[in-house]
Parts: C-alpha cells; sequence; structure tokens
C-alpha cells in the first residue's frame, strides 16, 4: 500500500512535472510565436504607417517655410516669460514694410509678441486694435505694447486692446469708429489657441502634465467649464466631443467610464481626467506613453466644447474677412487639423461667393489681358512666400497650400510643430 502510494505519489509527481514541462514548453512556444506573431504584425503595421509618413514628410516639404529663422528677432519679440510668437518671420512677410498699414487688428493678442513687431514695422500706422478674451494676456500685452510705443506723441498710433472675444470683432469695430468697417481694416491676424501663459498655468486647467481644476476657458468669465461638460452632459454628448473634437477612437469606452465616474462623485480635477484615461488606455495602444496622445485628444475635445472654438473660427473668418480693405489681408495660424480644415474651407467659400459689388466682365476681361493676379490684388513681385494662389471673385488666397514653420522653428519650440499658416487677401 505504501509502496502503491508512494509509487502512485512519485508518478503523479512525475505526471505533473511532466505536465508542468510540456506546459512551460507550451507556454515558450506560445510566447515566442506572440513574439513572432507581434514582430509581423509590427512589421506590418510600420509597412503600413510607412506610406502615411511618407505622405505627410512629403507634404510638410512642400510647405515648409523657406525663410531663415531669425533668433534675434524673436528674442526681441519673445514677450514675457517663455512664451515664443509661432512663424513671427512669415507673418511679417504677410504684413511686409512695403505693404501700408493704416489700420490694423489683431484677434489674439496675448502676450502682443505679433503685435508689437508690426506695430515697429509699421511706423505709417495710424490705429492698432488688439482682442484678447483672457484678462490676464491683455494686462500683459497692454505693458508691452506701452513700451513699444514708448514716444506717444500726437502723431503716434493710437492703440486699444479690449477684453473681447473675436467673434465680435466687427460691432466692436464699429463701436470704435464707423469708418474702420467702411475705410476697411488693412491687416488682420488670428494666432488660434492657448498662449504658453495659460497652458503653463495649472490652474487654468489647459495642461495634461500638470493637476489643476477641470476649467479650460480662455474667458474666466464664460459660464460653461470642462468639468460641467464631464459631470451633468448627456453620456452621447459627451461622447461626440470626443470622438469629433478630440478624433479619439477610444470614444465609446471613455465615455462610458466618464458617466460611470459621476456616481462615484465625479471628475474634478486634471488629475482625476487623466487617471480615467490611464486605466482606459491599453498598454499596446501607442506605445508606453499612448495614455499622454489620449489625454492629449481629450483635453484639446473638451478645450473646444468649452470655447465653442471651431463655430467662432468659422463666423469669425467671414467677419473679419467682411471687415478688409482692398487689397487688405487676413492671415490666420492654426495648431490642429479641425481648425486648419474650417480655415481652409472658408476661405474657399469666401473667395466663391458671388459679389454684386465686384464688376464680374472686368475681371474677366482683366484676365484674358494680363496676369490677373498682379492687376487685382498689387502683389508685389519680391512676395517670395507667395508660391501658388487661388483667385475668386471677391478674394485671392494667397497660400494654395498652407505655410508651415521652418525646421530650425520646429526644432527650436516643439509647440510650432503643429502650426500652419493661411493668408486671404482682400480684391
Ligand atoms: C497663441 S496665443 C496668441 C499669442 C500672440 N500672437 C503673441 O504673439 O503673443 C492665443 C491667444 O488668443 C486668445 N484667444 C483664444 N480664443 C479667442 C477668442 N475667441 N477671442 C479672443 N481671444 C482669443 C487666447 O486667450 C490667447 O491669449
Amino acid at each position: 500500500m505504501a509502496i502503491a502510494s508512494t509509487l502512485s505519489s512519485s508518478t503523479s509527481k512525475l505526471f505533473s512535472f511532466a505536465s508542468l514541462s510540456f506546459r512551460l514548453r507550451t507556454l515558450t512556444t506560445t510566447a515566442r510565436s506572440a513574439r513572432s506573431n507581434c514582430s509581423v504584425a509590427s512589421k506590418k503595421r510600420k509597412e503600413k504607417q510607412e506610406p502615411r509618413q511618407r505622405v505627410v514628410v512629403k507634404e510638410k516639404r512642400r510647405t515648409r517655410s523657406d525663410r531663415e529663422f531669425q533668433s534675434e528677432t524673436i528674442k526681441r519679440y519673445g514677450g514675457t516669460g517663455n512664451h515664443i510668437p509661432v512663424m513671427l518671420g512669415e507673418v511679417l512677410d504677410v504684413f511686409p514694410a512695403s505693404k501700408q498699414l493704416r489700420y490694423f487688428v489683431d484677434c489674439t493678442v496675448g502676450a502682443a509678441g505679433h503685435y508689437s513687431a508690426i506695430i515697429e514695422g509699421h511706423p505709417e500706422m495710424e490705429v492698432y486694435i488688439g482682442l484678447d478674451v483672457d484678462p490676464v494676456a491683455l494686462e500683459k500685452a497692454r505693458a508691452r505694447i506701452n513700451s513699444v510705443l514708448h514716444d506717444p506723441n500726437p502723431s503716434s498710433p493710437k492703440a486699444y486692446t479690449f477684453l473681447e472675444n473675436f467673434r465680435y470683432v466687427k460691432s466692436l469695430l464699429c463701436d470704435v469708429d464707423e469708418k474702420l468697417v467702411e475705410t476697411g481694416i488693412d491687416g488682420i491676424l488670428m494666432d488660434l489657441g492657448m498662449s504658453s501663459m495659460q497652458v503653463n498655468d495649472p490652474q487654468r486647467g489647459f495642461s495634461v502634465l500638470a493637476n489643476g481644476p477641470l476649467d479650460m476657458r480662455m474667458d474666466p468669465q464664460a459660464s460653461l467649464k470642462a468639468e460641467d461638460i464631464l459631470n451633468s452632459w448627456p453620456d452621447n454628448e459627451v461622447g461626440r466631443i470626443l470622438r469629433d473634437y478630440g478624433e479619439e477612437s477610444n470614444w465609446f469606452s471613455l465615455q462610458n467610464r466618464i458617466v460611470r465616474a459621476r456616481s462615484q462623485g465625479g471628475l474634478h480635477t486634471t488629475g482625476d481626467l487623466v487617471d480615467l484615461i490611464k486605466s482606459a488606455t491599453p498598454l499596446s495602444r501607442e506605445g508606453r506613453q499612448g495614455w499622454i496622445k489620449t489625454a492629449t485628444r481629450v483635453f484639446q475635445a473638451l478645450r473646444i466644447a468649452v470655447n465653442d472654438e471651431l463655430k467662432t473660427l468659422e463666423d469669425s473668418l467671414y467677419a473679419s474677412f467682411d471687415c478688409l480693405a482692398p487689397g487688405g489681408r487676413l492671415a490666420v495660424i492654426s495648431f490642429h487639423s479641425l481648425e486648419d480644415r474650417i480655415v481652409k474651407q472658408t476661405f474657399l467659400d469666401i473667395i466663391n461667393i458671388k459679389d454684386r459689388d465686384v464688376d464680374v466682365d472686368m475681371i474677366e476681361e482683366a484676365a484674358g489681358k494680363q496676369d490677373l493676379r498682379k492687376i487685382m490684388s498689387g502683389i508685389d513681385e519680391n512676395e517670395a512666400w507667395i508660391k501658388q494662389t487661388v483667385q475668386g471673385l471677391r478674394g485671392i488666397i494667397l497660400t494654395k497650400r498652407p505655410i508651415t514653420p521652418s525646421e530650425t522653428e520646429e526644432s527650436l519650440n516643439s509647440r510650432a510643430r503643429s502650426a500652419k499658416l493661411r493668408v486671404i487677401q482682400k480684391l
């Protein structure tokens, strides 16, 4: 019995050892085959990505600014702290000293980096108007503008700054002086999105990496915060925002987790939201730091919704174009594809609108005789940055393809990497 039991125990040990070693072998084989499957999958993924990357690289090569990056100019107008105006040289090319600017509007004055450079470049300027919804930015801008206009005399330009959303640009110009809209503005600039000052202040809630309240308002007087959307908006609206404004493929799972979090007290800080995103992002997704990419998309989506950025942009592009004088230019720097798409499509829509005030026969006759581009818009031959244009009845798009920052600027300022500059000129 004892022998039998010993035998049976050693047999069972042998058996279990054999089964363990078999299992180990199976596991090793499975791991090996999983690894080889993984490498096949990653090879396939790379092969799939390569053409896309090639297209991106080719597109970048086509649109990259060939202007030399002037670090001295950036230092001079770099403004406060670590705020660096994006594509400053390219913006100065759009509003060159050779082109008269009597009236100029900066819709997003921020730390007044672009604004002060343009003021200094145009001593003929009569009226400058700067808008921003952020009182902190505006205060900094005012101090900076005063230092640029250090010699106020009767012939100095009138510089106005307003705590105002650029969606009201037209009515605001009428309030300042009706003549401004009648005569028209010579140059308008929109440098969209957040300033470094806003991103770097955790209390504003824009930063993925620093904990703060779930705020995300550009205008601190506005009533809607990111926290309100996350904790009280209908489930499908939360999902729509993540999908449409963040282009986030994992939107449905995130929507469900956000709604579930409500029963445990809701989300109140950017840290709460980041934790939720981390727990919802599989490790395999976009590498170890995949959650950061997801969080960036989710934060972008919420910021767009809180500030109603896309509708505001579209309406403001039409309104700003209306305010331009003949020959006046509207330049827009955008920072993500949703914004850029709106700028591109709205510009195309603007120039294709039939305008009763434009003498179509005259345009067609002129086009037959000479280069319409030069006749109608007085574009200077020396404006080498203008490569391909799109001509319409009311205006000319001076950037058929957007201009993107030079390689040097991209390497020095990571925020510039996604910037795209588009310009339209009124006929
Ligand atoms: C990228 S920063 C502009 C930086 C500025 N060009 C400079 O060189 O210092 C964008 C600014 O636009 C402001 N802003 C965003 N949306 C706005 C809107 N709808 N109306 C007015 N200002 C807005 C933000 O508050 C922020 O200060």
